[in-house]
């Protein structure tokens, strides 16, 4: 077969390398475009263009496969555990004992937030939203710790283990701390001996005179959220922490940058917007077949948030072990929810109907994540919170990823431009 791809444009013929990846994904490489023909490609979206080449994760949307560092999901989801996974997305390989120890000891070093910053959450209005503080304070971590936010490469690099640990160990301290001070609650400090959902759930739950003490079924399911969210290869965050680094940007500015891209409601926001539409549902005594009706007509300004996605087009498979684990999760505590009830009816109702079929619109992982963060005791407003300390494994392979290219170029797409054409100020305007 042809390892070339050719265009034929105006009087030219010209002809562009393919580029194949391990997994036989095809790309023709249009580095030189601009430069022989003055032509640049128009994609909106970036539906078909691909940004970066990269050897963290591996999605196909059509089969529904998502392999971090060649692993199937369902088989990490079975056996592995949010930190293992971390490292495996960070360092390529699943941690030796040895280095596992050393990882889990660096998370614990680095977990604890200088006080000085502590004393920032008093400033913010009781009504922040916990996005909000967040990325407030992820993009303070350059302002506490400026040993490993240089935006000098080399010593980024050198510091880079961690800065990475501090990513990942801060973030769960910080939105934890963001609930208890915005609800008046004595904070509490990560403990060497839990695991890292047990962490969080202490970090949140605990009081001085009553520790929580996670139930075992609790912090494995917070452990499978986090794992299912730890990384996805080029969505919308992770781009932007990599378009970001790609400016030279130390690791903690291009994480907040990335925190602020996941608020969106299409992006990680979903998981909020799934929870207020089923009790919006629930509240108005529909049982799911209104609410299809309106999210079909277009004109309703609704979507059936959880389903759909700009790569799966058949299904999400973090989607099926997320829907697995939350029945599971909700009949191991008991829990009746009847937005579980109304979420499967939207499913069936939604699988079985021409518009969604055609559109090839499945669930995603956002759409049964709320329902056990729920359960778990997690509040509403903190949904996508949980996405971004679930997240982060993720934005810092891909910053490292970006940061150790020697050639690495800054991200800078092109536009076709559709504004005016050169005019002259008004002969009359003279605002000096
Ligand atoms: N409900 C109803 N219609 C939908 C939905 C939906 N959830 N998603 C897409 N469509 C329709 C859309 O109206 C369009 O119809 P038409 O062709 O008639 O104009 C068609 O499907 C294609 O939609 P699109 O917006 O062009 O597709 P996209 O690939 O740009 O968007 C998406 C992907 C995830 C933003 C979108 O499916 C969506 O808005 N879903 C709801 C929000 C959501 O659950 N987001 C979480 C994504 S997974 C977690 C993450 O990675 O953040």
């Amino acid at each position: 077969m042809s390892k070339e791809a050719l265009l034929k444009l105006e009087d030219k013929e010209l002809s562009f390398p393919i580029i194949e990846g391990t997994e036989n994904e095809k790309a023709i490489d249009l580095r030189t475009l601009r430069a022989q023909t003055g032509y640049i490609t128009f994609d909106e979206g970036f539906g078909n263009t691909g940004s970066c080449q990269s050897e963290i994760t591996f999605i196909n949307g059509e089969k529904g496969i998502l392999r971090y560092r060649g692993y199937p999901i369902e088989q990490i989801a079975e056996k592995s555990t949010f930190i293992d996974s971390a490292h495996l997305i960070i360092y390529g390989e699943l941690p030796t004992e040895e280095q596992r120890t050393r990882f889990l000891v660096d998370l614990i070093k680095t977990c604890n937030i200088d006080t000085r910053m502590v004393r920032q959450f008093e400033a913010f209005p009781p009504s922040a939203h916990p996005m909000s503080i967040l990325t407030s304070m992820m993009g303070s971590l350059s302002s506490y710790y400026p040993e490993l936010s240089t935006n000098d490469r080399v010593l980024d690099l050198e510091n880079f283990d961690r800065s990475a640990a501090s990513a990942i160990s801060k973030v769960m301290t910080v939105a934890a701390m963001s609930h208890r001070i915005a609800n008046g609650l004595p904070i509490n400090y990560p403990k060497k001996d839990l695991t890292y959902a047990e962490n969080f759930l202490h970090l949140m739950f605990s009081s001085p005179n009553d520790e929580y003490v996670a139930p075992k079924e609790v912090s494995e399911a917070l452990d499978l959220i986090l794992l299912l969210h730890a990384d996805h290869e080029q969505n919308c965050s992770t781009s932007t922490v990599r378009m970001v680094g790609s400016s030279g940007a130390n690791l903690f500015a291009s994480i907040t940058a990335g925190v602020c891209a996941l608020w969106g409601p299409l992006h990680g926001g979903a998981n909020m917007g799934v929870i207020k539409m089923l009790e919006a549902i629930h509240a108005e005594g529909d049982d799911g077949s209104r609410f299809i009706e309106e999210a079909k007509s277009g004109n309703s300004g609704k979507r059936l948030m959880g389903f759909g996605h700009r790569v799966y087009k058949n299904f999400d498979p973090r989607a099926k072990i997320i829907g697995q684990a939350c029945e599971r999760l909700l009949d191991a505590l008991g829990t009746k929810d009847p937005c579980l009830d109304i979420a499967r009816n939207l499913e069936q109702a939604a699988l079985n109907d021409e518009y969604f079929i055609k559109r090839n619109l499945y669930p995603n992982v956002d759409f049964y994540s709320g329902i056990m963060m729920r359960a778990i005791g997690i509040p509403l407003d903190m949904f996508t919170v949980m996405f971004a300390i679930g997240r982060m494994p993720g934005w810092v392979a891909n910053w490292h990823e970006v940061a150790s290219q020697p050639k690495g170029k800054i991200n800078r797409p092109r536009q076709v431009f559709q504004g005016p054409n050169e005019r002259d100020l008004p002969a009359d305007y003279n605002q000096r």
